[in-house]
């Protein structure tokens, strides 16, 4: 944190995201105020917490739009106002064709591979380019200096960059892709490809959570575009701008000792999650938490129970796997069908093996808060994450970070960033059904030893390599971009 604040000491700091930190909206006479379940709000605050910046987002609360003088701008947090959110207020064409359209039918699919066909509409590609024009437009309206620095988010500003470049041409534009970047055949297939490469260009830094994104990256822009591209580098040169490829893992915020200390006990937890699932205080719970997304591998991750209830007969009666999902983009098709098939899914395999009121699933599909989730983690046997694709996933480290009584086991999918730096956790391929099963049974049946010197050496990553890390890391490079580029205009 002070390494932040010695670094961006007097430089303006704009972030630019789709999701709001803070959803302002009216319950009665009053205006509540909500966080919404998102890893990438969890990271970027304390960042903003920090340098007293601003955040621009799309306001999706109803409270401070319908107002009589509207107002964009807000202090936040509620409880202890220390940076600016401005809304973009959307109309229901642009959020559908940007937000919806774009964006989550398009982009989405198109990064993660996850065997789900991307849909490209023209509408919506023109509505996505409108809006990124918008946040293009508060960001310049914004900037108090011609050389802020301007923290791009994720896959709903693909254009941002280079639209921002052409007003402020100082600025330094960093872009960090939350989501995996897939190779070039694979991405080539959008009608847009060259655009989007030619939009993120315009970053000086572009960053990803793993080198495999980054390379995948290059690769993409090798393929599409007259640019120049040095590996060893990892840099890119189009139209006279220089862009850094990096990776920086993102990370969460871990907990210090005091923070640690005001939860509840372990067993506490252990017992509300079982009288929450109506199980008796000795059962075996593994959890998964997730947004209920077909790219976190839930289906694959019902079937590995499903096999594991059979092959370790055992288990009936003495264990429960509890998914926790989160409603997430509910008004799309695919994701309507995809918690029908999930839902179907479970009601089928616990047909099979449940008995006596006794079920191997519990499908929980609703918002739990970050006190809820952090209570499921202490309180269960194993946490299970089988991404088919995901570019790090936050549930495992929220999950280590939770264990501070080292126990419990971590199932991990291969196909998470987070598998990169978590090698001491269970390593699966989720869609290797037999493999993932006994990993759960594995989890669940390991020793006290072993459970702990797993934990220590995932403790020991996860809280060295924390959001104040990834965040700094960031910053820095930029910081030493702008020394560099200040002194050669001295020289010039
Ligand atoms: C992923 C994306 C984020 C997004 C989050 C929640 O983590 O990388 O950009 O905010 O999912 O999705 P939502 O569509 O609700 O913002």
């Amino acid at each position: 944190r002070n390494l932040l604040n010695t670094e961006l000491r007097g430089e303006q700091v704009i972030v630019v995201s789709n999701r709001e930190p803070y959803i302002h909206t009216h319950k009665d006479d009053k205006v509540v105020v909500s966080r919404p379940a998102s890893g990438l709000v969890t990271a970027i605050e304390p960042v903003m917490r920090a340098c007293s910046g601003t955040w621009i987002a799309h306001g999706s609360g109803d409270a401070d739009r319908e107002t009589v003088d509207r107002h964009d701008h807000v202090q936040v947090p509620p409880d202890d106002p220390s940076y600016t959110l401005r809304r973009i207020w959307l109309s229901e064409d642009e959020e559908q064709g940007y937000y919806y359209g774009f964006a989550n039918e398009g982009m989405w699919p198109l990064c993660h591979l996850a065997h789900t066909r991307p849909v490209f509409r023209l509408s919506d590609w023109e509505f996505y380019r409108k809006v990124n024009q918008r946040f293009a437009d508060a960001v310049v309206a914004e900037a108090r200096t011609e050389d802020p620095v301007v923290l791009i988010q994720d896959y709903h500003f693909a254009l941002l960059p280079a639209m921002l470049r052409e007003k402020l041409p100082n600025a330094t534009i960093i872009t960090f892709w939350h989501i995996p970047w897939p190779n070039p055949e694979s991405f080539g297939v959008c009608p847009w490809h060259q655009e989007i490469l030619r939009g993120m260009l315009g970053s000086s830094i572009l960053g990803f959570h793993t080198r495999f994104h980054c390379r995948n990256f290059l690769e993409s822009v090798d393929r599409f575009m007259e640019a120049r591209i040095r590996l060893e580098e990892s840099t890119i040169t189009f139209d006279g701008e220089l862009t850094q490829v990096k990776n920086y893992p993102i990370s969460i915020h871990w907990p210090d000792a005091e923070e640690a200390a005001s939860w509840p006990a372990i067993d506490t937890c252990r017992s509300a999650l079982r009288k929450r699932l109506g199980v008796p205080e000795d059962h075996l719970v593994a959890v998964g938490v997730d947004r209920f997304d077909y790219t976190k591998g839930i289906i694959e991750r019902f079937n590995a129970v499903d096999r594991l209830i059979s092959k370790y007969p055992e288990l009936r009666g003495r264990f429960t796997f509890a998914q926790f999902a989160a409603p997430t983009r509910s008004a799309l098709d695919e994701y309507q069908l995809f918690v029908h098939q999930a839902v179907a899914l479970a009601e089928r395999i616990n047909k099979r093996h449940g008995r006596d009121g006794w079920q191997p699933i519990q499908l929980i599909a609703e918002n739990q808060n970050a006190e809820e989730v952090n209570s499921h983690y202490r309180g269960a046997d194993a946490c299970v994450v089988t991404s088919l694709h995901d570019g790090m996933n936050l549930v495992a480290k929220e999950f280590v970070a939770a264990r501070d009584d080292l126990r419990g086991a971590l199932v991990l999918s291969e196909f998470t960033g987070a598998a990169r730096e978590l090698e001491a956790a269970l390593i699966v391929n989720p869609y290797d059904v037999e493999v993932t099963a006994d990993a759960i049974y594995k989890a669940l049946t390991m020793s006290r030893e072993e459970q702990a010197a797993r934990m220590r050496s995932l403790r020991a990553i996860v809280s060295e390599d924390n959001i104040y890390r990834w965040a700094a890391n960031m910053l820095l490079d930029a910081a030493r971009m702008r020394r560099t580029e200040r002194i050669s205009a001295r020289i010039v």
